[in-house]
């Protein structure tokens, strides 16, 4: 049995994003959170991590990081994720509260303190550049990073038609992260719209009666309606979760290895995660690439993770 991963996620909250902090904090020990702007600016990314830690009862520290991207004008999602960033469900009265702003820095601390842990970007990697820049024996520690974020040729990106959000934003920040020789997990759209959730998942979570199960049913019904408004169909994508799994059940997942560069200059394919699929084949690259997940047992880690009474 392998030892349960350590891990650091750096999140933008964000419905997806709390989501996979439930799922990290059922199969990984979860050594913080580290909030960045993405989703909705970073005081509203900051207070949802905390609120979301709060009601399923995860007692990690938070901190705050980046407020906008290494380059590019700040840019939100707010039409999918609302103006709170995580509308749909009635948050409690907020009783946390962060331990800092020095997020960057304490990457590498934890980096540091824990070598061999994952660090789990599901937002804009505005603080993971940082902190690469800032301390260049970061990456030495990690077993390795597992990012929601790209695309491949196939699925290449929502925020536009070739760039995925996350990279999207901040593309330089993740040309930094890119370049590195560092084992990296790339769960891209091409794969997370593989694990959807529909308005039936939606009741199996409400069904569940935990503050958890029902906080991820309000969620769900926000983030369809999302879709629906502006996909046309009543399904949504659980993109963060696939990094959590990437990371605690790679099982789950077929990988390619592939070497992938960040587009920077494109007029229409800035923020583009070019994934190299030429052959010669796998071993070509320090990516892994995630091509497929058995979505049918993701979304029953979910459901399963949800179903826990709280911490
Ligand atoms: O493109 C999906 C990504 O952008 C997810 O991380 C979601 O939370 C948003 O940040
Ligand atoms: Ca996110």
């Amino acid at each position: 049995m392998d030892e349960t991963p350590r891990v650091v996620i750096d999140c933008d909250p964000g419905h997806d994003d709390a989501m996979a902090i439930i799922l990290a904090a059922r199969h990984a020990e979860v050594l913080g959170l580290t909030t960045v702007a993405g989703n909705i600016g970073l005081d509203l990314t900051t207070r949802n991590a905390l609120v979301t830690t709060q009601i399923m009862g995860l007692d990690v520290p938070v901190r705050r990081g980046a407020a906008r991207p290494l380059v590019a004008p700040p840019r939100d999602a707010a039409h999918v994720h609302g103006q709170s960033g995580l509308d749909g469900p009635t948050l409690p009265h907020l009783e946390r509260s962060e331990v800092g702003t020095d997020a960057v820095d304490w990457l590498a601390t934890a980096a540091r303190d824990n070598p061999g842990m994952w660090l789990i970007p599901i937002g804009p990697l505005t603080n993971v550049a940082l902190a690469i820049r800032r301390h260049p024996d970061l990456l030495g520690h990690l077993r390795g990073v597992s990012i929601m974020g790209g695309g491949t040729a196939d699925k290449p990106g929502n925020l536009t038609s070739m760039a995925e959000f996350n990279i999207a934003v901040d593309p330089e920040a993740a040309a930094v992260l890119f370049e590195q020789e560092v084992p990296i997990r790339m769960c891209g759209l091409n794969v997370t719209h593989q694990f959807g959730a529909t308005d039936a998942e939606a009741g199996d979570f409400r069904a569940l009666g935990t503050a958890t199960g029902v906080f991820v049913a309000d969620l769900l019904e926000h983030y369809i309606g999302a879709y629906e408004r502006t996909f046309g169909i009543r399904r949504a994508a659980i993109h963060d979760p696939c990094a959590v799994l990437a990371v605690t059940h790679p099982e789950l997942f077929e990988f390619e290895r592939r070497r992938v560069h960040i587009e920077l200059t494109g007029t229409h394919t800035r923020g583009m995660t070019v994934v190299d699929r030429r052959q010669p084949g796998p071993g070509d690259g320090p990516v892994e690439v995630a091509m497929a997940i058995d979505a049918d047992r993701a979304m029953e880690l979910l459901v399963d993770a949800c179903a826990a009474p709280a911490l």
